[in-house]
């Protein structure tokens, strides 16, 4: 595998690649890289001739700078992680080389940008949307790789692939849990233990919703997962919003649409940590 830090690098060398023929596939990830970063790598590779995995901490999808200071930082153990899983190029750039300008490009989504995290991390789709396209207009890939963790995320991209023609294939991949059912994510390993078992209750409760879903309205279902989890001490919800999950219009009765996905944003421990997950109850 080839570590590689700047664009004019990176563009050399997937030159050669796109003269070969060869077809290729992007992960784009911020690092400190976990099993569901690797599913998504082992995905590409089996489906493109080259994989590219961008290690990127983007600043401008932070709009909390204490969350973007705390964020971890595991360089040389992400590269060994992509060496296992047959990724190509880890491309590695500094903020610098990414943003030699400041990027005033401004995209707007409504509503799949503007709702859930849209609506309590003001901005931070925006700096998404101002990374991925860099990466894409970087790598043209064939297909790109995101991790249906973050389910919002990939509907903001989808828009944004759509407006800009992109002709690229978006690939979502399912989220990797724990046995305990918590989805993986970079941000578990600034829970402790204690806080870690806590935070299982949140898929747990969301999984035990699809049952009450089979008879309740989705009213109530919603109210019932926000007192589940707020009743267990250390855990407090953000939001749980039950939605199209194309367009993440909030929906009133399961009738609405082919496919309705719970959202759920909770606040675990003493720091506090930010949990996302969701849960799909049809399509
Ligand atoms: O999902 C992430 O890790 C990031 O939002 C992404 C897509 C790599 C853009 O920085």
């Amino acid at each position: 595998m080839k570590v590689i830090s700047t664009i004019a690098d990176l563009k050399n060398e997937l030159e050669t690649v796109r003269n070969n023929g060869c077809t290729i596939g992007l992960v784009p990830t911020m690092g400190a890289l976990h099993e569901g970063h690797a599913s998504l790598v082992r995905r590409s590779v089996g489906e493109n001739d080259v994989t590219v995995v961008s290690i990127f901490l983007n600043p401008t999808q932070f709009n909390d700078k204490n969350d973007l200071a705390k964020y971890p930082r595991t360089l040389e153990a992400d590269c060994r992680l992509l060496e296992q899983c047959g990724a190509t190029i880890a491309f590695a750039p500094s903020v610098d080389e990414v943003y030699p300008e400041p990027d005033t490009r401004s995209f707007n989504y409504p509503p799949t940008d503007s709702v859930m995290e849209g609506a309590f991390r003001p901005g931070h789709f925006n700096g998404v949307c101002q990374i991925v396209s860099k990466l894409f207009a970087m790598v043209e890939p064939d297909r790109a790789y995101f991790g249906e963790k973050d389910f919002q995320q990939i509907a903001v991209i989808r828009r944004m692939v759509e407006d800009l023609g992109f002709t690229l294939q978006i690939v979502p991949c399912p989220v990797v849990r724990e046995a305990s059912g918590l989805a993986l994510s970079s941000r578990n390993t600034l829970l402790n233990d204690d806080e870690r078992q806590i935070a299982s209750n949140i898929y747990q409760t969301l999984a035990q919703s699809r049952e009450w879903a089979k008879t309740e309205s989705v009213q109530v279902v919603h109210d019932h997962v926000v007192s589940q989890i707020n009743a267990i001490s250390g855990l407090e919800v953000q939001y749980y919003s039950i939605v199209d999950g194309r367009t993440l219009a909030d929906v009133a009765s399961w009738n609405d649409s082919n496919d309705i996905v719970g959202c759920i944003t909770v606040f675990c421990g003493q720091q506090p940590i930010r949990l996302i997950d969701h849960i799909r109850y049809k399509g």
